[in-house]
């Protein structure tokens, strides 16, 4: 009886596009991002959904479509297995749905979800949409022209204040595949309490300063889990729990 009342330990963790990698699916920054060969101004702003929005739904359609062809790879997988371990909580920047076919049970998307869809004047109608390309000329239940259910830069991130406060209850905080350059996600690791040791795994991890209990393991996001996973389930059973 007292082992069903003790709680699992809180294992928060903010998930970037380096941890869909391995499944196929293109990072932004660097070489052969996607922000190589599209411009943010072109693509991911309220403005050029003002100036072009075909050429918007054209960016997002071609990322939607990529989503069926690929799969949740270990990492991901991993992070579900944790759960037998510990309470966890993903916070993702990302705008796929791998976490949820790893059937992971807490997910926040912050940078909203490919397989949605919005109104463009009311943001509170948010459709399911799946894999199917988003046209011009396809209306929401208010008769307003839908978009892509993601926050363009410029835009606020209404998931933050919530990410926030499940951070700042972390007892362990890992971070994945995210070069930590956008705001305001990448502050999350500040807000995490000062107890709470922070393991980042990234083949090219960012510098960050002023974390003392900071473990960085410059792996990609598969082999840094499956270490990982050693280290943080060699500390405690689930059967004793
Ligand atoms: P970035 O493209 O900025 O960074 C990807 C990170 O993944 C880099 O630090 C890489 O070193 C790392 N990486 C590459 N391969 C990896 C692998 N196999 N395993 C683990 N890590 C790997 O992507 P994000 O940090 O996610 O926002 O970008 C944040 C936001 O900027 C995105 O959500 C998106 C983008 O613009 C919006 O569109 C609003």
């Amino acid at each position: 009886m007292e082992n069903l009342l003790r709680s699992k330990p809180k294992l928060v963790v903010l998930t970037g596009a380096g941890i869909s990698a391995e499944s196929g699916l293109s990072t932004f920054r660097g070489t052969g991002g996607m922000w190589e060969g599209n411009k943010i101004e072109d693509v991911a702003t309220p403005e050029a959904w003002r100036r072009n929005p075909i050429r918007v739904l054209e960016f997002y359609n071609q990322r939607r479509a990529q989503l069926p062809l690929v799969n949740a790879n270990e990492a991901h997988i991993l992070l579900k297995k944790l759960e037998a371990f510990y309470d966890v909580h993903i916070i993702t920047q990302n705008v796929d749905d791998l976490h949820e076919r790893s059937q992971s049970s807490n997910i926040l998307h912050l940078h909203g979800e490919l397989v949605k869809v919005r109104s463009e004047l009311n943001d509170y109608i948010i459709l399911d949409w799946g894999y199917k390309p988003l046209n011009w000329g396809d209306k929401g239940p208010d008769g307003a022209q839908l978009r892509p259910h993601v926050v363009w830069f410029g835009e606020a991130v209404p998931a933050m204040f919530k990410a926030e406060s499940i951070s700042s209850q972390a007892d362990i905080l890992v971070v994945i595949g995210t070069s930590l350059q956008v705001y305001p996600a990448a502050n999350l690791i500040y807000t995490a309490p000062s107890h709470a040791e922070i393991w980042y795994i990234d083949p090219q991890p960012a510098t960050i300063t002023g974390l003392k209990k900071l473990h960085v393991l410059p792996q990609k996001a598969t082999t840094g889990m499956k270490e990982l996973y050693q280290i943080l389930t060699s500390k405690c059973n689930p059967d004793e729990r």
